[in-house]
């Protein structure tokens, strides 16, 4: 149970001044992978905290009007991104082809990947969650060669848990978890950690951390408060 990953997805989040507060409070708890709004990530790089983003362009620069590339986020000290959240791909129209342009350019500048994926409630309740699993997977990752158990992680978020309270049971998550680590091991010939995400919180986070399986946790609503996210980093440390 010990040592697994914890990454905050802090969305469009927090005003400059409940940044300030925010990181203030956050001493002392810098392991986990916080991935603020864009604005903010030099505040949280000088902090000592381990940054991510939420997103990345497909291109290296040029005239690509409210874009950040991957490479100007290196150079800034970022390490992680977020690449393929559902809010991405449903609101922003980021397509399978337009997830693995992002992934190549992360890799490409050494930003490592946490790639989401992860089924909705009706491919789920017609059993379909595997398949649409397989479908992004194989999408996403095909034919990138520089692909290892470091530069890249993987989410599983199922669409219907993020932000609504309901989280699968423990045996459902350790299924999908397990078919994922098979998939990439079969297909790509890697073992990358893959984390759980939707709904964490620190009432339930000592009951999911219990899932072998699970290397880590994508957390959404609870990273925001700092009570909170506290105290799922202390259930897993
Ligand atoms: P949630 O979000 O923890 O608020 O459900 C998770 C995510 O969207 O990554």
């Amino acid at each position: 149970m010990a040592n697994k990953l914890v990454v905050g997805n802090m969305k469009m989040n927090l005003s400059y001044d409940e940044i300030e507060e925010y990181i203030d409070r956050m001493q002392g708890y810098q392991d986990c992978i916080i991935c603020p709004s864009y604005i903010y990530v030099p505040y949280f790089i000088d902090s000592g905290f381990t940054t991510g983003v939420q997103d990345v362009a497909s291109y290296d620069n040029g005239s690509y009007t409210g874009e950040v590339s991957a490479k100007q986020l290196a150079s800034l000290g970022v390490k992680y991104t977020i690449i393929g959240h559902s809010e991405r791909r449903e609101l922003f129209n980021d397509t399978d082809a337009l997830i693995k342009e992002k992934i190549i350019k992360a890799l490409t500048n050494n930003l490592k990947v946490i790639l989401c994926v992860g089924e909705t409630l009706t491919e789920r309740e017609n059993d379909q969650a595997k398949k649409k699993i397989a479908d992004q997977l194989l999408t996403d990752l095909k034919d990138i060669d520089n692909i290892n158990d470091d530069n890249l992680i993987i989410a599983y978020e199922p669409i219907w848990a993020i932000g609504t309270g309901k989280v699968p049971s423990n045996d459902d998550i350790d299924e999908i978890i397990s078919y994922i680590k098979e998939l990439t091991n079969k297909e790509y010939h890697i073992n990358p950690k893959v984390l759980y995400g939707g709904s964490t919180n620190d009432a339930n986070i000592k009951e999911l951390a219990q899932i072998k399986s699970v290397d880590g946790f994508l957390v959404g609503g609870a990273c925001l408060v700092p009570d909170k996210f506290i105290k799922i980093i202390e259930a897993v440390r």
